[in-house]
């Protein structure tokens, strides 16, 4: 038995693959296209793993679909490959159109042709599992119901609005063919291999090297969090019993605000390496220009898949955020060759100064 994972080079389609040959010796066909958040090197432990076959190319490929679907006959395709960083689509929302819509579509159509020639119990085993985030629901005011399956799409950015039309293509997909597809709407992701574009990665790394560590706006924006093994772990239970055509909201019942966030890393780092002058890295806390467009909240009700699947995230925000400053201090090789080359660019670009 086989799985077809897209985007299985980057954060959490790579822990999805190395938790899933830690568990399972079902091979897994890693097709990624390597742009600046793909990482091999997230992926070392397993290169020279049989069960694992890389493939460098893109979801717009149906040519390449076409022949990978073919020779690995996947009982289940796991779609994780998008552009993923807001603040990228808010610089330059073409890629995250093509990626994310376009290459959706392209990978749906290539996926229908593959199951559509199945015999019918392999067709009827089949599973597409789309992977997609709380963005799509908006925003929430603090007094507001977290995020339910059944609120309506309202999203607010570039990113949000090209995950919002993948999420419908792929719906649309199993109402009109009736393609066997399950979507989860994640809420924000934090742990190892996590690409220092993003908050909390590039506030342990800055903090580190002595840099400032920036807030957009006031840093009362409220995000909820989840170690990302537990997405991964929710992600493997909905592919196992999901229902087919639903969607399950993904959640760790871990609201925080931003500066809450940063200052509890900064207070884990104070105890794990201290700064040589005794003074705590909170001192180097940046109030930066807002986003724009900024989403004020989001949380996440993730009853239903409790309920209807039993399934609970393992770790708290505390246990889970010390084990990610704990994996960053101790992977630095990692660390030093994600943090070169385009990073620095983007980091020049969106900041306006060398990180
Ligand atoms: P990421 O940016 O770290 O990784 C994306 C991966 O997709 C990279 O390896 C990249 O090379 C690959 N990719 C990009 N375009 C491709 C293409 N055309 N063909 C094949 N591969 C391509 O993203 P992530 O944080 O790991 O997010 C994975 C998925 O989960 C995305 O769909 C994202 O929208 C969703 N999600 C992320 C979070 C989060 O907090 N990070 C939360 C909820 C949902
Ligand atoms: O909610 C799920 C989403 O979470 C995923 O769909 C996205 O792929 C993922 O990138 C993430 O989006 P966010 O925009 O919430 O994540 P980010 O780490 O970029 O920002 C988290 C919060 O921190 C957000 O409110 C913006 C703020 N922030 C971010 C950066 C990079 C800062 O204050 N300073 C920063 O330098």
């Amino acid at each position: 038995m086989t799985i077809l994972v897209t985007g299985g080079a980057g954060f959490i389609g790579g822990n999805f693959v190395l938790d899933w040959l830690a568990a399972h010796d079902e091979t897994v066909v890693n097709l990624d296209a390597l742009t600046y958040a793909g990482n091999l090197e997230t992926l070392q432990s397993i290169q020279h793993d049989a069960r694992h076959v890389f493939v460098h190319g893109s979801i717009g490929d149906r040519a390449l679909l076409e022949k990978l679907l073919a020779e690995h006959q996947p009982r289940a395709v796991i779609n994780f490959a998008a552009e993923s960083h807001v603040d990228r689509s808010i610089h330059g929302p073409a890629d995250f159109i093509e990626t994310n819509i376009v290459g959706t579509f392209n990978l749906l159509e290539s996926v229908r042709a593959y199951w559509s020639g199945l015999d019918s119990e392999r067709k009827q085993a089949f599973r597409f599992l789309h992977v997609s985030t709380d963005e799509v629901y908006g925003t929430l005011s603090p007094e507001d119901p977290p995020f339910a399956e059944t609120n309506r799409y309202e999203p607010n950015s570039p990113y949000s609005a090209s995950k919002a039309a993948s999420d419908h293509l792929v719906r649309a997909w199993h109402h009109t063919y009736g393609l066997p597809v399950l979507t989860t709407n994640c809420s924000n992701n934090y742990g190892p291999y996590h690409f220092p574009e993003k908050l909390i990665p590039l506030v342990i790394l800055n903090a580190l090297a002595g840099k400032p560590l920036p807030i957009y706006g006031d840093g009362q924006q409220v995000r909820d969090w989840l170690y990302v093994k537990d997405h991964c772990s929710a992600i493997r239970r909905v592919l196992e019993a999901g229902k087919l055509g639903e969607t399950y909201n993904v959640g760790g019942w871990n609201e925080k605000a931003n500066l809450e966030v940063v200052k509890t890393i900064c207070a884990i780092l104070d105890e794990l390496k201290p700064r040589a002058d005794g003074a705590s890295y909170a001192a180097q806390i940046t109030f930066v220009q807002d986003r724009p467009g900024h989403d004020r909240r989001y949380a996440i009700d993730a009853r239903k898949l409790e309920r209807e699947l039993g399934w609970k995230p393992a770790e708290t925000f505390d246990s889970g955020i010390r084990k990610t400053v704990e994996w960053y201090l101790a992977n630095q090789q990692w660390v030093d060759n994600v943090a070169s080359g385009h990073y620095r660019d983007w980091v020049d670009q969106h900041y306006g100064q060398p990180a």
